[in-house]
């Protein structure tokens, strides 16, 4: 969609040449308001003294957290101390990096850091790479400063037992003409501006500095309730939101490019949205994702844009003008958003505080350009009103308390509704579909029964299904009514989820691809199958597991609309094999997505072309996107699948 002619105004100064051009050769209209001037201290007594306590060996450790600044401090002193004698005194501490500047910095000296942080190199990079590097307690530590100091990064060392000395090298001050950026509020009060792009945290405190003086300070918060703003990283968004305002834009590696690619990628999108839903009465100037709300005027026609979106068209196998994409999992830890928020909230607390769980998910279907979401949730939540105890361990996983492992312990499953217990997923389908576009399906979804069976006999993850397998061969009709009762509880969840405002649902049924096609007939198939019908026809029911090459023609006979198959399978023959009376879902292997951008687009054209532009196919990997993969690479696939598969004129 490229910029096209957006109005945006850019507060760089150093790079502010490069960043006009950047926009500009994207179709932006560049307005560059420079914002500050570095300074260096005019008054060298704190880096002497940094200096002196340094060769006199009174430091440990040395962090540097600009390039600029380390190149100050190297020569602020050099008339008393020349540069090699700093450069040796150095070499005999610990010297930490905030990211790359420092390291070319240090670098030029002769230098190499022991411990760089890394990305997105804010302060609690800073902390937790020191402390995987040693104990901190009793470290003497220097930080060299750059205008404000950081206080919350000295804090954090000396609650771990070190002692901090800033050194302060050069401050931010207003530039010498501030006629740019008078000129810049001017036209975002004035209603001129679409996008405002921050790259640093002492942009915006200066803007709005400028702005105090002039008594435009409520005016131009006022005002931004109407444009994008565009963040670079953390430290950035963290002043914007002190300032009152709150980022629309923020890419997951916090870079000048990385910036500006997400502003072509979607600030058109952004800005058709914050404007509707300023226009509607939002307060769109500390707004969260899910506080857009789309304006109803004709929900008929909005009902229409659903079900003539690609992926509704795609479940019920009309033609589409390119294959509509999605991805299990699309919302996880790979994104340093996601992972910012569970730093702060646990997994379970997460799916089950609804406008959090909202906001996760609006979160990957904006960053990724995905043609549907699906509810940030988990399948194992609905054991719990079972009477079955839920936790996520870090790094282990899920564990359940008190599984069914005798026939008997199937009595023992509360008879209670379960789905009554699930307000919270009703309510954030709610808070998501009113805040997503009237153009994209929201997912909902649940476990199988026989993989949320596997997790209430093993209580937890397994190899094998030994306690599972043995219940259900043991036991018969135990292990029947286990999963009658599951099917009852699954159909009035999956109704209630349709009924708060998906528009789709899919089964997960991860690990039945453990069973021989004999046992899936005769433990599993009458389950899912009554499942289905229970659970009707007014939204299409996509069916999911893996290796279930062997499985697949009788899960298709379950009734379901969509059949989601992972990677091991030639999604051309597995297509034939099912008969195209059936929409697919899949394949691509998700450890594609930790090769080149080059290579996960030759395989998904792959895919696409196993598919053969046939009515019916949904673009999705064989299982979930896992973590550590990079969040650039899901991008390309996604603009990949779009472009390889465009048929529209
Ligand atoms: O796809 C989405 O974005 C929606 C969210 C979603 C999650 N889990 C979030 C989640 C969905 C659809 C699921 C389904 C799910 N959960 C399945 C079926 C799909 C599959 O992956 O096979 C299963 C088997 C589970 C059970 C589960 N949940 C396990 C085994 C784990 C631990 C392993 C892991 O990946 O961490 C979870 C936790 C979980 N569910 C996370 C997320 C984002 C990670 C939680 C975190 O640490 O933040």
């Amino acid at each position: 969609m490229g910029l096209d002619g957006l109005k945006i105004v850019a507060f760089e100064s150093r790079k502010a040449s490069q960043m006009a051009s950047a926009l500009a050769r994207h179709g932006g209209q560049p307005v560059v308001a420079p914002s500050m001037r570095e300074v260096p201290d005019e008054d060298p007594t704190e880096a002497l003294a940094f200096a002196e306590k340094l060769i006199a060996g009174q430091f440990d450790c040395v962090i540097l957290l600009t390039g600029v600044g380390t190149r100050h401090l190297i020569k602020s002193v050099a008339a008393q101390y020349p540069t090699e004698q700093m450069a040796d005194a150095l070499r005999s501490v610990t010297l930490v990096a905030r990211g790359p500047k420092p390291v070319a910095a240090l670098r030029e000296i002769g230098l190499t850091a022991d411990v760089v942080a890394p990305s997105p190199n804010t302060w609690r990079e800073v902390v937790s790479a020191l402390a995987q590097a040693g104990d901190l307690a009793g470290q003497r530590i220097a930080i060299q400063e750059y205008g404000q100091a950081n206080q919350e990064l000295a804090e954090a060392l000396t609650q771990s037992g070190a002692t901090v000395t800033s050194v302060q090298t050069y401050r931010w001050q207003l530039p010498e003409d501030i006629g740019p950026l008078k000129s810049a509020i001017r036209q975002i009060i004035d209603g001129h501006i679409d996008v405002a792009v921050f790259t640093s945290a002492q942009q915006i405190r200066h803007l709005f500095q400028v702005a105090r003086q002039d008594a435009l300070e409520a005016d131009l918060r006022t005002a931004f309730g109407r444009v994008v703003i565009a963040s670079v990283g953390p430290t950035c968004t963290q002043a914007i939101r002190s300032l009152g305002l709150a980022p629309d834009d923020e890419p997951d590696t916090p870079n000048m490019g990385s910036l500006i690619k997400g502003l072509v990628r979607h600030a058109k999108k952004i800005l058709h949205r914050k404007r509707l839903a300023h226009t509607a009465g939002v307060d769109t100037t500390a707004w969260r994702r899910v506080d857009m709300v789309w304006p109803d005027e004709d929900p008929a026609a909005d009902q229409e844009k659903l079900h003539q979106s690609a992926f509704l068209k795609a479940c019920r196998r009309e033609p589409t003008d390119y294959t509509p994409i999605w991805l299990m999992r699309q919302a996880g830890r790979f994104q340093r958003a996601y992972r910012d928020i569970r730093a702060k909230v646990p997994f379970v607390e997460l799916c089950k505080t609804p406008d959090l769980a909202a906001e996760v998910t609006l979160m990957a279907v904006d960053q990724l350009g995905v043609d549907a979401a699906i509810i940030f949730s988990d399948i194992l939540l609905l054991v719990e009103p079972m009477g079955i105890g839920l936790e996520f361990t870090k790094g282990e996983g899920p564990s359940l308390a008190n599984p069914i492992r005798e026939p008997r312990d199937v009595d023992r499953l509360t008879s209670a509704q379960a789905a009554e217990s699930m307000s919270f997923v009703y309510e954030a389908i709610r808070l998501t579909r009113r805040a997503l576009p009237p153009t994209v399906p929201l997912i909902g979804f649940a476990g199988a029964p026989f993989t949320l069976a596997s997790y209430i006999c093993e209580g937890g993850g397994s190899r094998d299904y030994v306690y599972t397998k043995s219940l259900m061969y043991r036991d018969a009709g135990a292990w029947n009514a286990l999963m009658a009762h599951l099917v009852d509880n699954l159909a009035d969840y999956l109704k209630a989820q349709v009924a708060a405002g998906a528009q789709a649902l899919q089964l997960f049924d991860s690990w039945v691809g453990c069973l021989s096609l004999a046992d899936y007939e005769r433990f599993v198939f009458d389950h899912v199958k009554r499942l289905i019908e229970k659970v009707g026809s007014d939204v299409p029911i996509i069916y999911f597991g893996t290796n279930t090459t062997t499985l697949l023609e009788k899960m298709r006979d379950t009734g379901a609309d969509v059949i989601g198959l992972d990677w091991r399978v030639d999604l051309g023959d597995m297509w034939a094999r099912l008969g195209h009376h059936v929409a697919v879902q899949g394949n691509l292997d998700p450890v594609t997505l930790f090769a080149s951008p080059a290579e996960i687009r030759k395989r998904a054209e792959l895919v696409l072309n196993q598919a053969a532009a046939r009515p019916g196919h949904i673009f999705n990997l064989g299982h979930g996107i896992l973590p550590g993969t990079p969040v650039d690479h899901v991008v390309a696939l996604v603009d990949a699948v779009h472009e390889l598969s465009n048929r529209s004129a």
